[in-house]
């Protein structure tokens, strides 16, 4: 994906379903146009195979089951995603988390299928060891904050930063992203001077009044 990047995570909210869904995301296509911005969706799995196809920006799955394709009733292997032309996938968020085998497993898999991945961590020491798996990005996000109106860049800079410094230092090729409360121009701008390719959120957009608007206020922190 093209950095630095506002990843938007569509979580289970009503207004990514369906219709609605789509509609979201031809706004969040239109900003992307309009202003240049690299916006990546994440939206709730019976919604990706149509994002994918109708609308002119990346999708990334929320999660991904480590299991082979096959009898696997009610389960997502990576091959899946990639058919319907998901370009990555987020792994191990916070309210989806898994076990550290099955990322172990996953990670190379997903990179095989040609699948970017986003590990997400809850903290410092979980964000440092997942790097050693080598993802192409790590997105931290302190559980507490998500879904508030404090941002991480406000509340806790210093775990943004520490977790910069301490992935790097795992692997510098790996993009660091920071997430939870995430809401104005100021959280972005603050997240990329804080050493990150970006934002991962969620409730900002997807349940804002104009969600438009407040992404086209949010991208500008990515200048
Ligand atoms: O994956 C991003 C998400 O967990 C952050 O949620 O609502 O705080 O932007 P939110």
């Amino acid at each position: 994906m093209r950095l630095p990047t506002i990843v938007l995570n569509l979580k289970a909210y009503p207004e990514a379903f369906g219709k609605r869904g789509r509609a979201l995301a031809k706004a969040c296509e239109s900003v992307a146009e309009d202003t240049g911005a690299s916006i990546v969706l994440a939206p709730p799995m019976p919604s990706l195979a149509d994002l994918a196809r109708h609308v002119r920006l990346p999708v990334f799955g929320q999660h991904a089951d480590a299991v082979e394709p096959g009898a696997r009733t009610g389960w997502t292997p990576p091959e899946a995603l990639r058919e319907a032309g998901a370009a990555g996938t987020l792994l191990n968020h916070s309210e989806r988390k898994i076990p550290r085998k099955n990322v172990v497993a996953l990670v190379p898999r997903c990179r095989e299928l040609g699948l970017e991945v986003i590990l997400c961590a809850d903290d410092l020491a979980e964000a440092t060891s997942l790097a050693g798996l080598r993802p192409d990005y790590v997105a931290i996000e302190p559980p507490e904050l998500i879904g508030g109106d404090v941002s991480v860049t406000s509340a806790r800079p210093e775990v943004v930063a520490g977790a910069v410094e301490r992935i790097h230092a795992v692997d510098a090729r790996i993009g660091v992203l920071c997430g939870a409360g995430v809401k104005t121009t100021k959280d972005v701008r603050k997240a990329v001077e804080l050493g990150t390719i970006g934002v991962l959120l969620a409730s900002g957009v997807v349940i804002a009044k104009d969600p438009e608007k407040a992404l086209r206020d949010l991208v500008k922190g990515l200048r």
